[in-house]
This record gives C-alpha cells, sequence and structure tokens, in this order.
C-alpha cells in the first residue's frame, strides 16, 4: 500500500459514500448555473422562477439516475458486463427495489425547499433523505414483509433504552398491527432476556399492555443482539417479556460451520490488537471482552476517546484480522457478501466498528442478523423473506467502520441520523401504506 494511497484511504474513502457523493457532484451543477445568489438584495431578480427552474432541473437529474439504477439492476444478476452506473460509482450495488426517485425528491423538496436556497447547494443529507423516501416508496405497496432496526441512535439515542414516552413505541406497535414483522438487530450483545429488556422495556411493555395486538401479532417482534449472535423471541409470560431461542433453532447453515475454536482464535487476534492500540495512542481504554466480541469502551464513562482514535483503531484491528488467516470481512468493494466458500476456507466473518464512544469487533455482522430475522419470520425452510421484502433501518452506513454498512447486501435500507428522524421516516412509511393500503 503506497503512502498516498493509505492517506487517501484512511482519511477519506470511509468516511464517505460514494454513490450519495456522485448524485451530490451532479446536483452541484445546476445549483450553480440555476440559483441566483443575487436576489437577496432585491435586485429585480424573480426567486420563484429561479426555483422552479432548480426544481426541474433537480427532478431531471433524479428522473436520470434513477433510469441508471433501472439498466442497473437489469445488469446486476450478470456480472459479466458492468453497468453504466457501476463504471461511474465502482463501489454502489446491489439494488432490491427499483427507486423512485424523481418522486422521492418532490417529497422531500415540498418538506425542505432544497430548490429555493441559493448559497446552500444540493446537500449530503438532502440526498440521503430523497435516497430514503424513494426506498420507503418502493416497499410500500405491499411488498413490506420485515423492517429491522438498529438500535443505538436509531432507536433511542446513544447508550440510552427505549423507554416508555418514545416516540418510536407507537409507530412499532402500527407496523405490528399491519402484520409487519419487526427485527431489533443490535450489536448489544448480552447472553441474557433482562439485559435487553433493560434497553427495550418501554416497547415491551407496550406490546405485552396492548389490546390491539392479537396473541400471534404480538409474536411479530424478534431481538437479534450482537449484531447475529443472540435470538430472543417475544414471551407473554417471562417476566422480561423475552425468551433466549437456542442457536441450533435459528443458526443458518454458513454460521452452523464457524467452529467455536476458530472464534475464540480470531477474537485473540482482536483482543491483541486492540491492545496495541490502547498502548501505542495511550487510550483512556479499557478492555471487554465477551464470547462472541471483544471491545474497547473507555475507562470513565465521563470521557470520550476521540474519534480520530477510534477510527484508526477500527482501521488497524481490520487490517490486522484480515491478513490474518482466521477472519475475512464480509464485503467486498461494492459491498457484496462474499460467503462462497465460507464453510470451505472455515474463516470467520466479523465487523469492526466505531460506536462512537467505544470500539468492537464482533463475530457476524447484520447481514448475517437480518439474514436470521427473514428465515425466522419466513414461511418455512427454503422460504426466507426476500430482500425485496425487508426493510433496514440504521444510522451506520459509511464502508468500514460502521456496523449497519453490511444489512445492505440482503435487504433495503433506509439510512437515519437520529431517532427523530427514524420516527419522521415511520411516518412517511404510515402516510404511504395508509394510502395504498386502505
Ligand atoms: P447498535 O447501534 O444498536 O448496533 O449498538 C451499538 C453499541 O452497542 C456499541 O456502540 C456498544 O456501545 C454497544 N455494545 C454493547 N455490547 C456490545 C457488543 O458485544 N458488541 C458490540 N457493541 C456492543
Ligand atoms: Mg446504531
Amino acid at each position: 500500500m503506497t503512502t498516498r494511497y493509505r492517506v487517501e484511504y484512511a482519511l477519506k474513502t470511509h468516511r464517505r459514500d460514494q454513490f450519495i457523493e456522485w448524485v451530490k457532484g451532479l446536483l452541484a451543477v445546476p445549483f450553480v448555473l440555476y440559483s441566483e445568489p443575487t436576489g437577496v438584495f432585491g435586485d429585480g431578480t424573480d426567486v420563484d422562477q429561479s426555483a422552479a427552474e432548480a426544481h426541474r432541473r433537480y427532478a431531471e437529474i433524479f428522473r436520470d439516475v434513477e433510469l441508471m439504477i433501472d439498466d442497473h439492476m437489469s445488469r446486476q444478476i450478470d456480472a459479466s458486463f458492468p453497468s453504466k452506473l457501476r463504471m461511474l460509482v465502482p463501489t454502489a450495488g446491489p439494488f432490491f427495489t427499483r427507486l423512485p426517485l424523481e418522486a422521492a425528491f418532490k417529497y422531500q423538496d415540498r418538506k425542505r425547499y432544497i430548490s429555493s436556497r441559493r448559497y446552500v447547494a444540493p446537500s449530503f443529507n438532502d440526498v440521503r433523505l430523497v435516497l430514503n423516501s424513494a426506498q420507503i416508496m418502493a416497499v410500500t405497496g405491499g411488498a413490506l414483509q420485515l423492517a429491522t432496526f438498529d438500535g443505538d441512535v436509531t432507536l433511542y439515542d446513544d447508550g440510552e433504552s427505549l423507554e416508555p414516552d418514545n416516540p418510536v413505541v407507537t409507530r412499532l406497535l402500527d407496523l405490528m398491527k399491519k402484520n409487519i414483522k419487526i427485527g431489533i438487530v443490535t450489536a448489544a450483545g448480552y447472553t441474557t432476556a433482562d439485559r435487553y429488556y433493560g434497553r427495550l422495556h418501554g416497547l415491551l411493555d407496550a406490546i405485552a399492555e396492548s389490546t390491539e395486538l392479537d396473541p400471534v401479532q404480538k409474536q411479530n417482534i424478534v431481538i437479534m443482539g450482537g449484531e447475529d449472535n443472540y435470538l430472543f423471541e417475544y414471551s407473554q409470560s417471562s417476566p422480561h417479556r423475552l425468551a433466549p431461542v437456542p442457536r441450533e433453532q435459528w443458526l443458518t447453515p454458513e454460521m452452523a460451520a464457524w467452529g467455536e475454536a476458530d472464534i475464540a482464535a480470531l477474537l485473540d487476534v482482536a483482543e491483541g490488537a486492540l491492545r496495541d492500540c490502547v498502548r501505542t495512542m495511550n487510550l483512556p481504554a479499557t478492555i471487554v471482552r465477551k464470547d462472541r466480541a471483544v471491545g474497547i469502551i473507555a475507562v470513565d464513562p465521563s470521557i470520550r476517546i476521540a474519534r480520530e482514535s477510534l477510527e484508526e483503531t477500527v482501521l488497524v484491528v481490520q487490517r490486522i484480522l484480515e491478513a490474518s488467516t482466521l477472519g475475512f470481512p464480509m464485503t467486498n468493494s461494492a459491498g457484496m457478501n462474499n460467503r462462497k466458500g465460507s464453510v470451505s476456507r472455515a474463516r470467520i466473518p466479523f465487523c469492526a466498528f466505531n460506536g462512537g464512544r467505544d470500539v468492537f469487533v464482533d463475530i457476524g455482522d447484520k447481514s448475517w442478523g437480518v439474514t436470521v430475522c427473514q428465515q425466522w419470520f419466513g414461511a418455512g425452510p427454503g422460504r426466507s423473506i426476500k430482500g425485496e421484502n425487508t426493510l433496514h433501518v440504521g444510522d451506520q452506513f459509511l464502508s468500514a467502520g460502521a456496523n449497519d454498512f453490511k444489512a445492505r447486501s440482503v435487504g433495503t435500507t433506509a439510512w437515519i441520523a437520529s431517532p427523530a428522524e427514524t420516527v419522521e421516516l415511520l411516518d412517511e412509511l404510515a402516510e404511504l401504506m395508509n394510502k395504498k393500503l386502505p
């Protein structure tokens, strides 16, 4: 790896979503050409007309990208000829549904007045929210069967718990009422129900007390903890509303082939790498070792480890694990899972990520966690819920050091930035579902 490459990679690539950056770049041209920054001086510029013109041009660009994704989808099965989109954005893919980007842009423009801005160009967040709306539009109309949610930052603030007054509770119950299955797919890795009850009690108690959900609908939720390591089903009679499901009942054949000795050996290597990082950067951190994870957390909860140190730790640990013969990250540059050969190579997938205040290395990743939910709620063996019928909502979608990113390879996704955005997204979803499914 050349020094230049290392600088580019370590400082930039993992902190950018190349598809979103590319769309942002396309929108920058009409912004420069059609926005009227002088309009604020009252020089007679027709501000409404320039906003209308910018709107028309932005919408055209989103329509063109929409068509390019259609073309990409028609070629993604047979990879022998790359699509134009793949040539322009090599990391793009896979798409499970077409994305109505033009309609989604019009929706977001009505909310955010993107076209009326004269000094601030269409931003990363504008594009991210347009993509989310397009994805929501694509899965309504009967397609959505399973919605999976990350925990920290998606359902509640980082490190907090889902309290009864969290506005997301009524939205999740509403989905369950509509017979949509729910998976909470969190990295938080605990072996016992009481710990998950502690984090999710507001939701679990609301389900228990609900008179609108029938007993079958109440079973429409599972908790998948440690990315893909601990499964709990809802249990009305259990004190913590959850019952652990033994691994034999839900491991996929590939997961069942991950040997315990290899898992322990991988965690040993990861722990050694984490210890080295703590030493070399003098981090105020301590090691946490679990049966399916190892991480570093601050020695004192009031101390925040610098973001740069957390990111450096993730990248170092990831490189060391990739170089060892034990583990392999589950994604190639296009974000596709490379599961072929995982059994014969007996290498263990892992997920090293920056949790905001900590770094963890977990066995497996959320692509496996979501897959297990698809299988659990599928109608029998070999009849898992499909990617186009699944939506994973999370906050961590950067390509390195982020744990929701892996879910992209098994289903559609929405990238939110806060629990409040999750609520907005679910309201958008409910509005569309009520319209389309009276
Ligand atoms: P998520 O956002 O719901 O995926 O949760 C991520 C957070 O869970 C991490 O940032 C950690 O603070 C916390 N956590 C607790 N136990 C574990 C573990 O075993 N592995 C990974 N993260 C953990
Ligand atoms: Mg999160």
